[in-house]
């Protein structure tokens, strides 16, 4: 155990913890914060996706001892009142079905906007395609990017 401190979603955060935890069981488990999702736990379908310095990382391989000190967000702190453009857009097109990937399709796309905020259809098809949604929302996320990137 070694006492790990973290940034999450701006508050400071002071945890003893099995440094070689993966990051997504301290959300869940220790912080409460259960909008980031377990599916594969291999990093393949992107459900468990947080931003680590703005940067979209698979929070289910990614050791808690890594993420040390660096600004973490989690969905629950991408906009104080879920009014980031691209909830916003995901709402008004209705994207989530079942839901369970979305949090981590919303982290994934409101990064790629930060890098680019005017994507082709092939940059969102490559970009958004990792993050598997058995639902097929693919169409719906794609028309909720580019309504947030015309914008
Ligand atoms: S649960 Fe992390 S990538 Fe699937
Ligand atoms: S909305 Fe059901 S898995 Fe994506």
């Amino acid at each position: 155990m070694a006492r790990i401190k973290l940034v999450v979603n701006g508050q400071k955060r002071e945890l003893d913890l099995d440094p070689t935890m993966p990051l997504l069981w301290v959300l869940r488990d220790y912080l409460g914060l259960t909008g980031t999702k377990y599916a594969c736990g291999i990093a393949q379908c992107g459900a468990c996706t947080v931003h680590v310095e703005g940067v979209p990382i698979r929070s289910c391989v990614f050791p808690v001892s890594a993420v040390q000190g660096k600004e973490i967000t989690t969905i629950e702190g991408l906009s104080k009142n879920n009014d980031h453009p691209i909830q916003i857009a995901w709402i008004e097109e209705q994207v989530p079905q079942c839901g369970y990937c979305q949090s981590g399709q919303i982290m994934t796309a409101a990064s790629l906007l930060k890098r680019n905020s005017s994507p082709t259809e092939e940059e969102i098809d490559n970009v958004m395609s990792s993050v598997l949604c058995r639902c097929g929302t693919y169409p719906r996320i794609k028309i909720a990017i580019q309504k947030v990137s015309g914008e």
